[in-house]
């Protein structure tokens, strides 16, 4: 393999979590470790405060901040770790979903106190989907958090995963004393640290050690010995195999904002997190080890200010090495590009890069070529296959206020929608344009930026639609015929797939035991 060194050095993953749990604070911490900034504090700016929800000037403004932090690359014990940044705010959660597609593992943060929650189950399905490796780190042990064996429980329940402790706690809040790491056998009290160090750590190999009792009391070190005898019991050692293949969960115990517990993850995150990944793509497997370069788009950042309206396209490389200036084929245009300035997201700062490995994500300045989930190679016409768009919960009618400007509209709403903003859908016999997205925020966005961009004027006509369905049958007339009898209900996507736009839960079960011979899907990625 003519890259190994670079591919077998590589670890590209994101942090996700629901709002608050600590993504921020944890990814601030693993730049610490890594080197990537010196002071606590500064990832903080990339984060979309709670209260400026209906401020979307304020949250693009921060996403436009957050293109240098989109991807922070730093090194840590001679791995080079690309750490996709994913929005916490849920109108956004679509971004979210795509960039998964992009990293090779996840590190999923929960809450001890407030357990599962909303977007961790949505999120987790879009790894389950992709049997994406998980390492959980249960956070904020340093408050009156859940009993934890109950906490494992609900976790393993909601989330449809087996999990296998790695760090025990002792206790938490007031009476939080560290956690027993049961993989290397050695306990680290708790401190609040801001620093990496090895301080606080005591080798416990036996744990009837007196020295235990010494260190947390006779009552903790009793429970800690139950609970060990316990875990053991259970879960045994871990297979990493397993956790490779998404079945097992790996969990991490501790406090984000006190840098505790957070070493411990880092260190077996480098020893068991996957290296890049071989790809599926529509024609044949691609493995990272290829010498030909081969890569996606999975994000596309646009530029808020109107004078400046270039894009920076996000691209993931899947094998072989991407070099700056050379030609590559763009596979859904059939057309040779090539890249005279292309980025590299070091922490804070973007960096002109010469080449690129497997696992590593180059941000291409785009004037308008690149739409989600576009192809390039070394000349082979193929695509990278799962990158999904997912079912949008909020329908809205576009409506021109201003029939001179038709064309600019038709052009921004398209160029908007390749970016990923939100999905457009146009009814069957008709023209009505029916823009489908996950949050409020993305109306608010779309009108503003067809205005202010492409000088076009609109408004939304609610639509009572719950979710849209691609359709997909064996049996052309039938779904034929369907299409025609439900007209408006139906229509299609931007690539011409026919969507069932159903308007409840109802309506939606009905139809499926309706018509059997119709396959209803909650995602585009069925072609
Ligand atoms: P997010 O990116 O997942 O949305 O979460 P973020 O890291 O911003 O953390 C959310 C809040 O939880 C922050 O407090 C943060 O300080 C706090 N936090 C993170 N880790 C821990 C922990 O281990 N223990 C405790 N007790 N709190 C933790 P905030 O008040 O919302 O923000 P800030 O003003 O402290 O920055």
């Amino acid at each position: 393999m003519k890259y190994e060194k670079e591919i077998s050095r590589r670890k590209t993953f994101a942090i996700i979590s629901h709002p608050d749990a600590g993504k921020t604070t944890l990814t601030e911490k693993f730049l610490l470790f890594g080197g990537a900034i010196q002071t606590a504090g500064a990832v903080k700016s990339n984060k979309i405060k709670k209260h400026a929800t209906s401020d979307f000037m304020d949250i693009e403004r921060q996403r436009g901040i957050s293109v240098a932090t989109s991807v922070m690359t730093f090194e840590y014990k001679d791995f080079l770790i690309n750490l996709l940044d994913t929005p916490g705010h849920k109108d956004f959660a679509e971004d979210t979903y795509r960039t998964l597609t992009a990293v090779d593992s996840v590190v999923l943060v929960i809450d001890s106190v407030n357990g599962v929650e909303p977007q961790t189950r949505r999120l987790m399905e879009v790894c389950r989907m992709r049997n994406t490796p998980v390492i959980v780190f249960i956070n904020k042990m340093d408050r009156d958090g859940k009993n934890r064996f109950d906490l494992l429980e609900e976790i393993e329940k909601e989330l449809k995963i087996s999990l296998h402790p790695m760090t025990w706690p002792i206790n938490s809040g007031k009476e939080f004393k560290g956690v027993y790491n049961l993989h290397d056998k050695s306990l680290r009290l708790f401190t609040a640290s801001t620093k990496a160090d090895d301080e606080n750590v005591i080798s416990i190999s036996n744990l009837s050690d007196k020295l235990l009792d010494a260190k947390v009391g006779d009552r903790d070190a009793e429970q800690l010995r139950e609970d060990v005898e316990l875990i053991d019991g259970v879960y045994g050692e871990l297979t990493v195999d397993d956790y490779l293949s998404g079945k097992i969960a790996p969990v991490f115990f501790g406090s984000a904002v006190n840098n505790f517990g957070v070493k411990e993850m880092l260190d077996t995150f480098i020893r068991i997190a996957p290296t890049p990944r071989d790809r599926e793509t529509s024609r044949r497997e691609i493995a990272a080890g290829e010498d030909k370069f081969s890569g996606f788009v999975f994000k596309i950042h646009a530029n808020l200010d109107p004078k400046h309206r270039d894009r920076i396209a996000f691209l993931r490389v899947c094998s072989g090495k991407f070099e700056r200036n050379k030609y590559y084929h763009h596979v859904r245009l059939d057309k040779d590009f090539r890249f005279s300035n292309p980025y590299t997201f070091l922490a804070r700062t973007k960096d002109v890069i010469e080449d690129a490995f497997p696992g590593d994500v180059v941000g291409l300045f785009d004037t308008g070529n690149f739409k989600i989930g576009d192809t390039l190679t070394e000349g082979e016409d193929f695509y990278f296959t799962g990158i999904p768009s997912f079912s949008p919960e909020i329908f809205k009618e576009l409506v021109n206020k201003d029939p001179m400007k038709t064309k600019q509209l038709e052009k921004g709403i398209r160029q908007l929608t390749d970016e990923g903003v939100a999905q457009l859908f146009t009814q069957f016999g008709g023209t009505k344009k029916i823009i489908g997205c996950v949050g409020e925020l993305q109306f608010e966005v779309i009108q503003y930026r067809l205005l202010h961009e492409y000088s076009a004027a609109c408004e939304f006509r609610t639509l009572p639609f719950y979710k849209a369905c691609w359709l997909t049958s064996n049996d052309e007339k039938k779904l034929e015929d369907f299409l025609r009898f439900k007209q408006s209900n139906s229509g299609e996507d931007k690539d011409g797939h026919p969507v069932y736009l159903a308007q409840s839960e109802w309506f939606l079960n009905t139809e499926i035991q309706n018509n059997p011979d119709i396959q209803f899907h909650f995602t585009s990625e069925i072609h």
